[in-house]
């Protein structure tokens, strides 16, 4: 059998590979993104812009453990203005340029995404669902808003758009939140962020293990991977696969993204995985997803998209 095509495309994007960072993962400097570049990544994703440049929250606040991380970044980043400017370098290295857009407060979005669709990334993923910043509530958890939020942003840029969730747990709000989709319709969705205020101890101590927050914070990697999974096959489902899915959540092997592309992923994204082994990790990723597809007989990444059997 000759080797699976691992590429994808996504709301008429092609990627080389299905393959990328998670928004936050190594991607707040221009060294950083430039070595996601350099990288076998098959795009670049930024950290999620601000209006003004953000030191974050004080340290430590990323811990990994074993099956996962812990974190409360608290949005650091070099300021929207900054990676406007970067971009059109980001593009030389040929694969797709996602800028992840965030803000403090509704109306910093639409102004961070006018200027930042200008600047010609190839995508834009809207976070919807920051948990980290002191005060302020996921946008995510509320569907009002998150659909006003949308319309605004919509209307400002010309670049496909996504929306990046907080993972949800009842079906009601599966179908609130796939109703907000159907009347203000992305392009992409990403699918989930961190799972929000988790807290994590250690015993020995009996300290938490991180300083923001009292110690809460964004649980991520392989703990979260079947929320993950049920979000993006909840989803894929609401619409019949026929919006486009980027699986983040528990990605640390070539089984796993498996799991995600049966689920109805198209590409996954890499968060903790990558923060923990560096960007080779997207090398072996993609030697064992392409071995794992190859022992199916799946002759692409694209093929197993949505093949999930249920009983
Ligand atoms: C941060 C964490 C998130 O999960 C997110 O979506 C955005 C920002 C942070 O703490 O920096």
């Amino acid at each position: 059998m000759t080797e699976p095509d691992l590429s994808c495309t996504i709301a008429g994007v092609r990627f080389p590979l299905c393959l990328m960072n998670a928004s936050g993962a190594l991607c707040v400097t221009r060294e950083e993104l430039e070595a996601l570049g350099r990288s076998r990544a098959g795009a670049i994703v930024t950290k999620s812009m601000t209006l003004e440049f953000r030191k974050g929250n004080p340290e430590p606040r990323y811990y990994p453990f074993g099956g996962g991380s812990i974190n409360s970044m608290g949005l650091p980043n070099l300021g929207y203005q900054a990676y406007a400017e970067l971009i059109p370098a980001l593009k030389a290295f040929k694969k797709p340029v996602i800028a992840s857009v965030a803000g403090l407060a509704e109306d910093d979005f639409p102004e961070i995404a006018r200027t930042i669709s200008k600047a010609g990334p190839d995508l834009i993923e809207v976070n919807l669902s920051c948990p980290n910043i002191p005060g302020k509530p996921q946008i995510g958890y509320d569907f009002e808003a998150s659909e006003r939020l949308i319309r605004k942003v919509r209307a400002v840029v010309d670049r496909p758009m996504g929306v990046k969730l907080p993972p949800y747990f009842d079906p009601a709000h599966h179908a609130a939140m796939a109703d907000v989709l159907k009347r203000a319709p992305v392009d992409f969705l990403s699918l989930i962020n961190s799972v929000g205020n988790a807290l994590v101890i250690d015993p020995e101590t009996e300290t938490v293990v991180i300083k923001p927050k009292g110690g809460f914070g964004g649980l991520g990697g392989s703990v979260i991977k079947a929320v993950a999974l049920a979000n993006v096959r909840a989803f894929w489902k609401a619409f019949a696969g026929r919006i486009p899915i980027i699986g983040v959540g528990g990605v640390a092997s070539g089984t796993d993204v498996f799991e995600h592309l049966l689920a109805g992923a198209s590409a996954v994204q890499v968060g903790t995985a990558l923060v923990e082994e560096g960007t080779g990790v997207f090398d072996r990723l993609a030697g064992e997803l392409r071995d794992v597809l190859k022992k199916k007989g799946y002759p692409s990444s694209t093929a197993a998209v949505g093949k999930l059997k249920e009983l």
